[in-house]
């Protein structure tokens, strides 16, 4: 029996559940032709956080911030959703109604909701917003932009709506609460390097956690079940398993 099915037979044994919650790193977006930030081909391996994802650096140099959010930004307009995201909006659409459920991401390129997911939490923002400096307010970006640094109607700055290193997380606590009252947690694609998001498989309470990556973790032992897979082999199978187990006592 190899490990997905292995997981696949835990979850016929398990109690059903009332609360499903996914956790979402860049690995997810991987199979699209999106870039990680960590291992081979990370961003990170050739680009420095704080020279491009700091307030600091913002404030020092915005047209080099916004050249690599555009960069960025056009990379992503070219690629698509694959199958796990798209597992993820049928999976939503599948148990409406009968299990609460809860997809928290740490993605900013928005595949989520290109898939069809509801309500993503997105914990770091989102690629295609900007905001302006002085007075908060978002704006949508799906287009290329004429002009770098872009800014507000009222003359200042927009900055990408991106939760910077440094910055709170303004959405942590709506996902702690959902972290906690999980009785199965999915976490895909996450080397879990970042907190606070790293932290939110903590908070599940004798429920079932299963993480979906290919390689080991930090949080790896944290894990009921731990699957050596890509997103597109593993993630499936699983919601389909857990499909079946919540529509079972209907
Ligand atoms: P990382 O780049 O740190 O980690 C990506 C993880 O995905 C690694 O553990 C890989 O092993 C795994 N992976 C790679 N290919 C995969 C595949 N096909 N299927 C499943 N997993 C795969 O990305 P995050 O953990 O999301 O912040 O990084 C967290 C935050 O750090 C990001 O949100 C970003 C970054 O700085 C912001 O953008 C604000």
């Amino acid at each position: 029996m190899n490990q997905i099915e292995r997981v696949l037979e835990a979850i016929e044994t398990i109690a059903v559940p009332n609360r499903v919650v996914v956790l979402t790193g860049a690995g997810i977006s991987a199979e699209s032709g999106v870039p990680t930030f960590r291992g081979a081909g990370g961003l990170w391996k050739n680009y420095r956080p704080e020279e491009l994802a700091t307030p600091e650096a913002f404030a020092r140099d915005p047209r080099l911030v916004w050249e690599w959010y555009e960069w960025r930004r056009e990379l992503i307009r070219g690629v698509s959703p694959n199958d796990a995201h798209c597992a993820l909006a049928w999976f939503e659409r599948e148990i409406e109604g009968r299990c609460g459920f809860s997809l928290v991401t740490q993605n900013v390129d928005g595949l989520h909701r290109r898939s069809g997911s509801r309500e993503p939490i997105e914990l770091h923002g989102n690629i295609f917003r900007a905001r302006c400096v002085r007075e908060g307010t978002g704006i949508e970006l799906p287009g290329p932009l004429a002009e770098l640094p872009p800014r507000c109607g009222c003359g200042s700055l927009l900055r990408p709506d991106i939760v910077w290193f440094g910055e709170p997380v303004p959405l942590i606590g709506d996902a702690m609460s959902e972290a906690s009252r999980a009785d199965v947690m999915l976490v895909i694609g996450t080397s879990g390097a970042v907190y606070p998001a790293a932290g939110l498989v903590s908070l599940v309470r004798g429920g079932l956690t299963i993480e979906i990556n290919p390689d080991a973790t930090p949080l790896t032992d944290a894990f009921s079940a731990s699957l050596r897979s890509s997103a597109t082999a593993a993630t499936r199978p699983i919601l389909e398993a857990l499909a079946g187990r919540i529509g079972a006592c209907r």
